[in-house]
């Protein structure tokens, strides 16, 4: 049995989906009353240590996926120490290409997976291709999009690819001590990412260059810890600076195909944006 958590999020439900069609036992984590084909899904809090332990019974394999509203890493810790009791035998936690900053709240979650003495991979991806779908209500209503990461590129990667890494790292112990900085074919700036929806929407969207103050600005105004803003502006930051602009070959190693590259995505989620 492997447990997903995260399992309604972007990730997580990739993750349910690609262990269903290889035929494995799948119980998805979450913390509303949700029904998935052909999964058993245990409703749990990360805040809650007894639905933790109902969680992980029984379990082989965690997928481990933590977002929490203010950066703290008590929802690792709650996890690890569940899975230990268990007897779980190895934990795949999404991390991010922000992971190897010193004091970045990435690395300090990745803490308890690596000290737990179970198996861990650790997967670091770069920016989620389907961070676009945020910018569908205003590509649809004709505001332009807030550039806040100015020429900035990163391996913008499909989530899918994380799911298929993520599978492998679960149901084979090869990728056991590793972590994986995990990316799309080819760096893209918002302004290129922008510039291929344009293309596969055929429809015009304006872009304007936003300050990283209006931005923090927005994210407090949409219900953001402050602690959880400072956090997102320093990784916007330092992608601006070009420090997240490198290519990995891990996806192609790995899944033994190239990683899906954005214009893909795009035309595999185009329905979304009219
Ligand atoms: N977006 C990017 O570009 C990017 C890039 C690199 C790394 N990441 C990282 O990826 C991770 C996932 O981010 P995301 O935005 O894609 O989120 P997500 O996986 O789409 O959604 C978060 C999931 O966490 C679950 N959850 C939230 N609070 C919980 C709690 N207290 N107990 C149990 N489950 C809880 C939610 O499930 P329920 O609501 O069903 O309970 C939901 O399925 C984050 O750590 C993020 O930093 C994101």
């Amino acid at each position: 049995m492997i447990l997903v958590t995260g399992a309604t999020g972007t990730t997580g439900s990739e993750v349910v989906k690609q262990l269903l069609d290889m035929g494995e036992k799948v119980r998805a984590m979450s913390r509303r009353d949700t029904a998935i084909h052909g999964v058993e899904v245990v409703k749990a809090d990360f805040d809650d240590p007894e639905s933790l332990g109902r969680a992980v019974d029984g379990v082989t394999a965690v997928y481990l996926v933590t977002a929490p509203a203010k950066p703290i890493v008590d929802h690792d810790v709650a996890l690890v120490e569940a899975a230990k009791t268990a007897g779980v035998q190895r934990i795949v936690k999404l991390s991010a290409i922000s992971g190897d900053e010193p004091g970045s709240w990435h690395l300090r979650s990745e803490q308890p997976t690596r000290d737990s003495g179970l198996g861990w991979t650790i997967l670091r991806p770069g920016t989620f291709a389907s961070n676009m779908m945020r910018y569908a209500p205003m590509i649809k209503a004709g505001i332009p999009l807030q550039n806040w990461t100015k020429g900035g590129a990163v391996g913008v990667i499909d989530p899918r690819d994380i799911a298929a890494v993520a599978v492998r790292a679960l149901t084979t112990d090869e990728h056991s001590g590793r972590e994986y900085v995990l990316t799309g074919p080819e760096l893209m700036t918002f302004t290129q990412q922008v510039a291929v929806l344009e293309l596969v929407l055929g429809t015009r969207i304006a872009t304007e260059e936003g300050s990283i103050d209006a931005a923090r600005e927005a994210m407090l105004n949409h219900g953001m810890h402050p602690d959880s803003a400072d956090e997102a502006v320093a990784g916007m930051t330092r992608l601006a600076e070009g420090k997240y602009a490198v290519l990995t070959e891990h996806v192609a190693q790995i899944l033994g195909r190239a990683p899906i590259d954005f214009t893909t995505w795009a035309n595999d989620h185009r329905a979304a944006f009219r």
